[in-house]
């Protein structure tokens, strides 16, 4: 009887643990799935690349250009590269977009017709709330020496940074600062 019931115990615990990992192996947070659909609405909602970003599906873990956490199931890959609409002109970028994505490590902007950022939305909104962002990825757009530091007034988690082929910029980047 007392074996009994500690079986049925286990078997509820056991259960309990499977579900609450599975709540995780599927789905994506629901806040990160929102604001990717508001980064296509924005950068090209006919878009050929993002086409599996759509309101009706639920894990955007498995969206094109996404990679998540396997234990927090938060986005930490976030590719855009080539993703925008190029015909709707000079992009001038409000950071505060990638703010919903807090373990982002990698993030790819190339070629999208990036020109600078909108007044105090630079990506160092982003550097004291997204602690884990090493990578972004700027190369193929159109800054130029001004422009470029409208997006940076701070680096501070980033390793790497590419901006090459934006043939405006004459400067380079020296430990974390961009030297123009
Ligand atoms: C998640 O797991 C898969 C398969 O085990 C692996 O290929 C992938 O690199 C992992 N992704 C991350 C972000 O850890
Ligand atoms: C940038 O985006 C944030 C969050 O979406 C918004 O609150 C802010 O008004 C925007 N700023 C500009 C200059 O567009």
């Amino acid at each position: 009887m007392m074996m009994k019931k500690m079986g049925a115990w286990m078997l509820l615990a056991l259960l309990t643990l499977v579900g609450d990992w599975c709540g995780r192996c599927y789905g994506c947070l629901e806040d990160e799935r929102i604001a990717l659909l508001e980064v296509k609405a924005l950068t090209n909602p006919n878009s050929i690349y993002m086409g599996d970003w759509v309101e009706y599906s639920s894990n955007c873990c498995e969206w094109s250009g996404i990679e998540c956490d396997n234990t927090t199931r938060r986005v930490v890959w976030l590719s855009l590269r080539r993703a925008r609409d190029l015909s709707l002109g000079d992009w001038v970028l409000n950071a505060s977009l990638f703010l919903p994505f807090k373990e982002l490590q990698s993030l790819y902007l190339g070629y999208n017709g990036l020109v600078g950022c909108s007044e105090n939305q630079g990506f160092e909104v982003l550097s004291s709330k997204l602690r884990k962002l090493e990578v972004l990825d700027l190369i193929l757009n159109k800054f130029n020496d001004k422009s470029i530091l409208s997006c940076f007034n701070g680096l501070s988690s980033l390793k790497s940074l590419y901006l090459s082929a934006n043939e405006e910029i004459t400067g380079s980047v020296d430990g974390n600062r961009l030297i123009i």
